[in-house]
């Protein structure tokens, strides 16, 4: 499919729409053991021999920590004017709890009227995988208690930012803190056991309840929600027996997180599938974690294809999604499946507002001649904001894209291997280098805002 022209898209969107570029705290900030910060989840695990490729760890990562003055000048060179960041818990809280460090609140004070002071809009999330090690020591997410301590970290948080900053996110994608961290142990703090995972994400969930009635108690009048990362699932063919392993991957990978936070209940099928529910997974939650939300943040990266398979033991189904098309990741491309998703979250939830909150790519980005010509990526992205037109076309009440992400960034379990960046990060000058990508954005942000 062809980049379509910046300006032909930018006039399918609606003038109030939020176009931006999102990031996460232990990706790009560095300064690990700086003004006090306490050791995260992922401090430990990146250390642990094994758990992250080449050994990489955020210790450093884009050094954000000192470099945001010329970061967010680059953003507004660029006319990037909404940013999605994270917060780091183990600033504010070293230990998770107990004393306040006033350090990291100078920090992210600091931070965020600079971004006001560039005219950039910034967008919270207050949970982005960086639990302080100290409150894993105790359980983590299994321990109940994590819950109430979040709620007591937002609450600050709230305190002191809720008159800046206007939309807050709880929770970037529960699905991988409690099934990447605490089931697969791809991530940390890199567990493998069912029920800790179903609990862990109970908390979460329950904690997201928590700090939202927590920010409606307050009384801001700001926007506040949560971020899942969704995954559309098709049945390979009609057969009765590959339609239901479609129901169960879907269960599994979105209606585990939807149906609680939208509905207020778990999925009768996840029941059916593991016999019963933990206890600590208390039904007299539910209320709690289906507080009202402003709105829905989705992370869209993939889609997946399943067929009935007797032989696998977790879902009794096998991934069977063409391999032709795929970005760096190894993930699955076919935009249209965006559209279906963001139809789908209508029907089946109601017209709640949404924000595509994450979407992009990796891609093994060369530098020629000081540019970077990221035609793949571009294609990736201009074909999904595409999607989120047709869908908005369709009824759909998409508020925002936020393209994933600012500048490569310590991705997790592969490190610095993938290249998810619009802008190119030289980790050994910490030089910045926008890739085509970054300057056709610009493109369709610049026809976007000056558009008739
Ligand atoms: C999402 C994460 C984000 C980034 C992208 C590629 O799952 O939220 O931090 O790693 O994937």
């Amino acid at each position: 499919m062809p980049v379509i022209q910046p300006d032909l898209l930018a006039a399918r969107f609606p003038s109030t729409f939020r176009f931006g570029v999102a990031s996460a705290s232990y990706q790009i900030e560095g300064a690990a053991t700086e003004d006090g910060r306490g050791v995260s989840i992922w401090d430990t695990f990146s250390r642990t021999p094994g758990k992250v490729i080449g050994g990489d760890t955020g210790d450093t990562a884009c050094d954000h920590y000192h470099r945001y003055p010329q970061d967010f000048a680059l953003m507004k060179k660029l006319g990037y004017d909404n940013y999605r960041l994270s917060f780091a818990w183990p600033r504010f809280y070293p230990d998770g709890k107990g004393k306040l460090n006033q350090k990291g609140v100078d920090f992210y004070d600091r931070l965020i009227d600079e971004l006001l002071g560039q005219g950039i809009n910034p967008l919270v999330t207050l949970y982005h995988w960086d639990l302080p090690q100290a409150l894993e020591d105790e359980g983590g997410w299994k321990n109940r208690d994590t819950a109430y301590r979040f709620e007591a970290y937002a609450a600050e948080v709230f305190r002191r930012f809720g008159d800046r900053v206007q939309s807050f996110i709880t929770h970037n994608e529960p699905w991988c803190a409690s099934v990447l961290g605490y089931l697969f142990g791809v991530h940390a703090p890199g567990l493998q056991d069912m029920e800790t995972a179903l609990v862990a994400s109970h908390h979460i969930l329950l904690s997201h309840g928590l700090a939202v009635n927590e920010y409606r108690a307050q009384g801001h009048t700001g926007q506040i929600g949560i971020t899942l990362n969704l995954n559309p699932v098709y049945a390979a063919t009609d057969d009765t027996l590959d339609q239901a392993a479609a129901t169960r991957q879907d269960v599994f990978s979105n209606r585990w997180f939807l149906d609680p936070v939208l509905k207020g209940e778990y999925p009768k099928e996840m029941e059916q599938w593991l016999g019963s529910l933990p206890a600590a997974m208390r039904a007299e939650d539910l209320p709690i974690i289906a507080a009202k939300t402003d709105f829905l943040g989705i992370n869209f990266y993939s889609y997946a294809v399943v067929k009935h398979d007797q032989e696998d033991k977790l879902l009794q189904l096998q991934n069977v999604t063409p391999q032709d098309h795929v970005t760096d990741m190894g993930w699955p491309i076919k935009a249209s499946t965006l559209r279906d998703l963001l139809n789908r979250l209508k029907r089946d939830y109601g017209d709640i507002p949404l924000y595509v909150t994450e979407n992009g790519a990796a891609y093994p980005d060369v530098v020629e001649d000081g540019r970077i010509h990221d035609t793949e990526r571009t294609a990736y992205v201009s074909e999904h904001i595409e999607a989120c037109a047709d869908a908005i076309a369709d009824g759909v009440d998409l508020r925002g894209y936020f393209l994933w992400t600012f500048m490569d960034n310590f991705e997790w379990a592969f490190g610095y291997s993938k290249r998810f960046g619009i802008v190119y990060t030289d980790y050994d000058t910490q030089e910045r280098i926008p890739k085509d990508t970054a300057l056709w954005y610009a493109d369709v942000l610049k026809s976007f805002r000056t558009r008739a």
